[in-house]
């Protein structure tokens, strides 16, 4: 059997909004996704993340189920609002203690922590004074980086800044279907540059004060674009595509440019002038990882411009077999991609950040029998596996999600965990991917 090398990490991931609960607990302030669930209409099945899976209480429980499943590493986030009730000035000690517990309670069961700064928890305070529309946000994000760096970097060795700058700007700002529920090419265009500027601006905070031991890096939700026939305006539209999720934040990361093609796209329709002097340069700060967030890849065709769909292409159906979210199942779309990444910026050490999927999982007789999931992550690390003999420095493999959760706008009711939550009760039922996970892990380490 061919191995993953010794030290790759066998992560699972999670969110502080999605998992914690706790919401208005010791101290925390609100968050923009507290007040989202407030709205009508906003959430799909009408549920919330007000208690999610409690994770405030039973972190114990959590951490020692991820030790029983083999799990090496642990991606979680911590959430502004809980640190700094007002997004800046304040700090609240209660919501550093529970991090502290949680960072203390995983290294002594030697899980290494992994913690991301942002995974959408924008204090309500700050979204009340612009959000990430308002240029300011970034500097109070470097701000509450900095203090929690300062806190925590002794016993955490992996940061990301922020996790997936796309859908927190386009879902949240440009469709209106995230928090904070605003729309418009222009705001989301506007807020995915102040969430790279808030990236770069960390990112050099981070880098002044850290010590070697540390890893700063930024997850990207990235995906493949396959023309879906050999028309040249599929393959143009595939680019466009590319263009839209990949390119304009992997360019300004790592080239530290907006790309020409998408930037001659957007100047037709909305004016830029987010962009000032010396941004991008700012933006593009090295960093020591790249996290991917993979599920699905598109196969597109070329379609009219309009203001839902300024690059003016779109999916098209595929017989391809279909998680509960209705998307493609395609894993040869992650190993594309990792050669892509590793040809187009340079080898440098890539994790999958976070990779999973959502089905209809019911549990008979104490049990899950999810085979459909523990075949998807089956595929998936099997083209980790060819990506890393093709060269590509991958270091590691995130699951999401440990946890049943509350997937934003799906609510409750989509679940992706590996472990099965009873949202009444909160029983936690590891399902038997996580098992197949266990096995396939204990299977990777040789003793020597
Ligand atoms: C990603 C998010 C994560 C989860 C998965 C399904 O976009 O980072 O919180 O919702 O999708």
């Amino acid at each position: 059997m061919q191995l993953f090398p010794q030290s790759f990490h066998w992560g699972a991931a999670t969110s502080s909004y999605q998992i914690e609960g706790a919401a208005f607990a010791d101290g925390k302030g609100k968050c923009i996704w507290d007040t989202f669930v407030e709205q009508d209409g906003a959430i799909q099945d009408g549920t919330d993340g007000r208690v999610a899976c409690d994770h405030y209480t039973y972190y114990r429980d959590d951490v020692k189920l991820l030790k029983e499943l083999n799990f090496s590493h642990y991606r979680f986030s911590v959430n502004w609002a809980r640190i700094m009730p007002d997004g800046k000035d304040r700090v609240n000690e209660a919501g550093l203690d529970f991090y502290k517990r949680l960072i203390n309670t995983l290294n002594e069961q030697h899980i290494t922590p992994m913690l991301t700064l942002y995974h959408w928890e924008l204090p309500q305070q700050l979204e009340d004074e612009g959000g990430w529309l308002n240029r300011d946000t970034a500097y109070y994000f470097a701000e509450y980086a900095e203090r929690v760096f300062r806190e925590f970097s002794a016993e955490v060795p992996y940061w990301i800044t922020q996790n997936e700058p796309w859908v927190a700007s386009r879902l949240g700002y440009g469709e209106g279907v995230h928090a904070p529920g605003k729309k418009g090419l222009n705001h989301f265009l506007t807020a995915a540059h102040h969430l790279l500027l808030s990236h770069g601006l960390a990112t050099e905070r981070l880098r002044a004060m850290k010590q070697t031991e540390q890893q700063t890096g930024i997850a990207l939700n990235l995906s493949s674009h396959y023309p879906a026939d050999d028309r040249l305006s599929s393959q143009e539209a595939a680019t466009r595509a590319d263009g839209f999720l990949n390119r304009w934040f992997l360019d300004p990361v790592y080239k530290g440019t907006y790309p020409k093609d998408m930037l001659t796209i957007y100047e037709k329709q909305t004016d830029l002038s987010f962009l000032q002097q010396g941004d991008l340069e700012q933006i593009q700060q090295p960093i020591d990882f790249l996290g991917i967030n993979y599920y699905s890849s598109d196969f597109v065709e070329s379609s009219p411009v309009t203001t839902e769909n300024p690059t003016g292409s779109k999916p098209v159906q595929t017989s391809l077999p279909k998680t509960a979210m209705e998307w493609d199942v395609y894993p040869d779309g992650l190993y594309d991609l990792l050669v892509r990444v590793t040809n187009d910026y340079g080898k440098q050490p890539l994790y999958v950040s976070e990779n999973g999927a959502a089905y209809r999982d019911e549990v008979v007789g104490g049990e899950v029998n999810d085979e459909q999931r523990a075949d998807y992550l089956d595929q998936h690390l099997q083209s980790c596996l060819r990506a890393i003999q093709s060269g590509v420095d991958l270091r590691g493999y995130y699951v999401w999600s440990f946890l049943d959760n509350f997937e934003w706008a799906y609510g409750l009711s989509k679940r992706f965990g590996v472990v099965h939550i009873d949202f009444t009760t909160l029983k936690r039922t590891p399902k038997q991917s996580a098992y197949w996970l266990q096995a396939f892990i204990a299977s990777q380490r040789v003793h020597s």
